[in-house]
């Protein structure tokens, strides 16, 4: 394997960030290992396609986050930690995060060093800044994401003013207290410092809205890809019933809402849910309805109530899906099932379950995520024929 192909950047701080496990290889490269590994699993159930790449793979993430610490000499420094431990690798430019979102963390790490805000030290689990995470819509609108161990921020009118000073193009500042011994980056309390407390991202020609917790795909450009290869493949026509199991703030559903009757989105994050409904709203769509619910037990509960339904859309996380969820997909019998997988080792697993009561027609994996080892890829499968 070509570690050096011509059109590989290499990173600085590669070999300690661990954020890609496919640092200096040439993008031709990263796509030839990701073809091999969804072939590797897949190919036995049908042809795998050739792999969607991206004509820029850098600079593609919407969501940049980093943490705060001291380095030896008690400088201020924030970056990811090094694999495996709580060591902090300094990061001035990551090269698969949006450009200006790596500027706007510059622009903080110097106002916390000109203003003496102290960093949070999590042994002593004492200190205001923790992590602060940057959030971008294709629109243009920032949003910065302070994560404080303390409640307040010393001179916190200031850091906003000289931000917004230098950095118009943030919409809106939120502080988020997270005093809990965790390894999550998010606390549960939003406190909104300027602005809305959320920005608006347009997505297949669909607004949506992004708040500082939800979910939300970190790939604009090749998620309207990805979208549009699953709606693709259900072939819609217009009348039918479709479900957009695991669908995070609807986004799929409402995307594919107008080429189809009815979108019944299922979702177990309550906030998610929440989201699915304002963006509902945001976009005047009438015909799609969001439960918060398990996915496996609403699909029993639309089994045990004999509701026709047409298509299935899945996209469930990293784990794949169960037995619950896919035996019920057997009980309502759709036509259509479109699974999007963001992992091939678990589609795997849930595939050799479907294909007892449904065929393959395709398998297209798409490069959401150059650089690292992840890829996603959209199976359509029919319903057999008894
Ligand atoms: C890969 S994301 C997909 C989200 C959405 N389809 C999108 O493209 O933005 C998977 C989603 O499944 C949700 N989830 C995880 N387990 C679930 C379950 N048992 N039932 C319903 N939703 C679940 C997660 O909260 C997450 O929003």
């Amino acid at each position: 394997m070509n570690r050096k192909g011509s059109d590989g950047k290499t990173c600085p701080v590669a070999q300690y960030c661990g954020g890609c496990q496919l640092q200096g290889f040439s993008y031709a490269d990263q796509l030839e290992t990701k073809q091999k590994k969804v072939e590797e699993l897949l190919s036995r159930f049908h042809k795998v396609e050739r792999i969607i790449g991206m004509d820029d793979p850098y600079h593609y993430r919407n969501k940049i986050q980093v943490t705060f610490g001291y380095d030896s000499r008690h400088n201020v420094i924030c970056g990811n930690y090094v694999q495996g431990t709580h060591q902090i690798v300094e990061i001035k430019e990551c090269m698969i995060c949006d450009e200006k979102a790596n500027q706007i963390i510059g622009t903080i790490k110097n106002l916390i060093m000109k203003y003496h805000i102290s960093v949070f030290d999590e042994r002593a689990m004492k200190g205001c800044i923790r992590h602060v995470m940057i959030r971008c819509s294709g629109m243009g609108e920032y949003m910065a994401i302070l994560v404080t161990g303390s409640p307040s921020i010393k001179n916190g009118e200031q850091i906003v003013r000289d931000l917004l000073k230098r950095h118009p193009e943030i919409k809106t500042v939120v502080q988020n207290i997270n005093s809990r011994h965790t390894s999550m980056i998010l606390g549960s309390r939003n406190r909104t410092l300027y602005g809305k407390g959320y920005i608006t991202d347009e997505l297949c020609g669909l607004k949506f809205r992004i708040s500082p917790s939800s979910f939300y795909q970190v790939n604009k450009r090749h998620t309207e890809i990805l979208y549009a290869e699953a709606i693709k493949a259900a072939k819609l026509k217009g009348n039918e019933i479709l479900i957009d199991a695991y669908c995070g703030t609807g986004t799929i559903g409402l995307c594919a809402s107008k080429s189809v009757k009815k979108v019944l989105g299922v979702e177990l994050n309550r906030s998610a849910v929440k989201d699915a409904l304002i963006n509902r709203k945001l976009n005047h769509i009438e015909n799609a309805e969001f439960i918060c619910e398990d996915a496996g037990k609403y699909m029993e509960y639309l089994a045990k109530q004999k509701t026709h339904v047409d298509v299935v859309i899945m996209d469930p996380p990293r784990t794949g899906s169960d037995r619950k969820f896919m035996s019920s997909v057997f009980a309502l019998n759709p036509e259509k099932v479109v699974y999007v997988s963001c992992n091939p080792v678990t589609l795997k697993d849930d595939l050799n379950y479907l294909t007892r009561n449904y065929t393959i027609s395709k398998i297209q994996p798409v490069d959401m995520f150059p650089y690292t080892e992840h890829v996603e890829t959209v199976c359509l499968l029919h319903r057999k024929r008894k």
